[in-house]
């Protein structure tokens, strides 16, 4: 959500920062921007839509200093006046920011200024430093106490230098090739750097004269460690027109990465968990959610109790907490601010947590400490797919492994991954689905957990209105929406509520709507057949159909599956 670069050094800042924000626009993409200084003056371009749009404005620009920014609309809407950097009223400083400034109202009206360009929070932001007294670390560490809410700032000073300061927000500064530059993902890193600097909450850097001073919240100046860079995985790229359908047929080889990272048990091995493990919590948001809520499946299928919480809610819900329970919480970037927020109230209550994550080095690892990583390699369209799929997997070997049948599957595993197919979905039924007006996906069980994935699938790359509901539950209110106008997507891969589920597949046609079974099983419906797996496996093979579904919809309106609107791939904003 945003994305920061900023760069100082002896080769071209501009490139430099144009080539880090189109790593980083997967942060957000609806407007760019960039300030440097020519010729001793201090000047701004932006322009709305990708950095595409940006890049053209900026061609065969020089200097050795930029802050650049990829946004994701919080406060005001989608202009250029709005975009990032924004000037301080003096146009001496030029300031990127990734955050939310909550008390921003209260701050702008005691500033008094004559005159706003924009309705962000992000210029008061800069105005309250530029305001404050002292060199421009102290104004920006005295505005920052006054400010409240969530920040990752670099700013350029008209003189030649940046000062960086970070709340909440993830910020990483490092020495590259000829320079320094601050980012907000290491990803943008690699091939520049072996080390980094991660910023920790409520720290400061005055990058000058070719070097990084950090400070402390009271302005003291602080020695920090470099840490080792850590690389994605490159080994099983696919590529293809778009991420989504790279991604997605790159999920067997990520499946087959990560159970061979995890196959000697050290991983595992190395989990700090509770003395008396009587409970596990997932804790997670949006796709990493639905990951969640199988691996509970699986830790009950194993006999431990486990939930799954929706991390928002969980953060102001009345749970009660337990010594003896693990808090795992799961995301694909590690950023993700409900996730972080929860994962750091659980932690300052001295709860037992674990960070499932995909993304090395990032800020929930930094929190839990407690890792087990996933090995999907870096994901980059907003919709999740082989990180979901590596999520899921992940916490099937993990209950095994609480358990103590990991040994024992590990073959029948190994078998299953190297059989694992990736079932597309052909043109004919993509076509038929589009005819409807309302989609529909139903399951029972882990099916229904599918279900809720696959719809939002369709959901964020096709802005079709679709929900997912368990099939049981249809009778008590959903059946009155079905009509011949509608099509039920029916996911069906356990015996045990096979015939179930066929009664309520009768249901629908009763009332004239469509259905499409998807299962391995036989049966006398208008079905797309899956193959047949164990069961703890078919969740894994049932939903990559319906992310092929979601993005062939997506492909035939004509939409950009990679970059949906409205929707960003780090939602660092709670
Ligand atoms: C955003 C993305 C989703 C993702 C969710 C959680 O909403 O658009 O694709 O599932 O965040 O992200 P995380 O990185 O925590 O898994």
């Amino acid at each position: 959500m945003c994305g920061i670069c900023a760069y100082v050094g002896k080769e071209n800042a501009v490139k430099h920062v144009l080539e880090g924000l189109k790593i980083l626009e997967y942060r957000g993409y609806d407007s760019a921007g960039i300030s440097y200084i020519e010729n001793e003056k201090l000047r701004t371009i932006k322009a709305v839509g990708e950095i595409a749009n940006l890049e053209q404005k900026v061609d065969e620009i020089f200097s050795n200093i930029a802050v650049g920014h990829t946004r994701w609309a919080t406060h005001g809407g989608v202009t250029e006046n709005n975009a990032h950097p924004h000037l301080s009223f003096t146009q001496n400083i030029a300031m990127v920011h990734n955050g939310i400034i909550e008390n921003y109202k209260e701050l702008k009206e005691e500033l008094k200024l004559d005159k706003w360009n924009s309705q962000t929070d992000t210029e008061v932001f800069v105005n309250l430093v530029e305001t404050e007294k002292g060199n421009l670390i102290q104004k920006l560490i005295s505005a920052s106490q006054k400010a409240i809410g969530s920040f990752a700032v670099a700013i350029l000073d008209k003189s030649g230098f940046l000062v960086l300061g970070k709340r909440e927000s993830p910020l990483y500064v490092a020495y590259v090739k000829g320079g320094i530059m601050a980012v907000s993902d290491t990803y943008v890193l690699s091939g520049l750097a072996q080390e980094f600097f991660t910023l920790k909450d409520n720290e400061f850097a005055e990058i000058k004269n070719d070097k990084i001073y950090f400070y402390n919240k009271n302005g003291k100046k602080i020695t920090k460690n470099s840490e080792k860079m850590q690389f994605f995985n490159k080994k099983t790229q696919i590529f293809e027109k778009t991420h989504m359908k790279s991604e997605i047929l790159e999920t067997k080889d990520v499946l087959l990465e990560t159970f061979m990272k995890y196959k000697n048990g050290d991983i595992f091995s190395k989990v700090i968990l509770p003395k008396k493990l009587k409970e596990i919590n997932l804790i997670a948001c949006g796709t990493a959610y639905h990951s969640s809520l199988q691996g509970a499946e699986y830790f009950k299928k194993m006999g431990i109790s486990a939930h799954s919480y929706i991390a928002s809610e969980f953060r102001y819900g009345n749970e009660i907490l337990n010594k003896n329970a693990l808090y795992i919480f799961v995301s694909q970037s590690g950023e993700t601010a409900d996730t972080i927020a929860c994962a750091k109230m659980l932690k300052e209550k001295g709860m037992v947590c674990l960070a499932l994550t995909n993304t090395p080095n990032s800020y929930l690892n930094q929190i839990c400490e407690n890792v087990l990583p996933t090995f999907a390699g870096k994901e980059i369209a907003v919709a999740s797919t082989k990180a979901y799929s590596c999520q899921v997997f992940v916490l099937y070997l993990f209950s095994l492994y609480l358990s103590g049948k990991f040994i024992e599957k590990k073959e029948e595993i190994e078998k299953v991954l190297n059989n694992f197919e990736l079932i597309d979905v052909d043109k004919t039924l993509v076509d038929k689905i589009s005819n409807f007006e309302k989609i529909f996906f139903v399951g029972r069980g882990q099916d229904y957990i599918t279900a809720l994935e696959s719809s939002l699938k369709l959901k964020e790359i096709t802005y079709i209105n679709s929900f997912a509901i368990a099939s049981g539950e249809l009778k008590h209110g959903t059946l009155a929406l079905i009509d011949k106008k509608s099509i039920v997507i029916a996911l069906c891969t356990e015996e045990k509520t096979k015939e179930k589920l066929f009664s309520n597949i009768e249901e629908i046609l009763a009332r004239e709507g469509s259905v499409i079974l998807v299962t391995n099983f036989e049966n006398s419906f208008e079905s797309l057949k899956i193959p047949t797996f164990p069961s703890e496996f078919m969740p894994l093979i049932a939903i990559i159909p319906m992310q092929f579904l979601a993005l062939h919809m997506c492909e035939k309106l004509g939409y950009n599956p990679d970059k949906p609107k409205n929707l960003a791939k780090s939602v660092t904003v709670e």
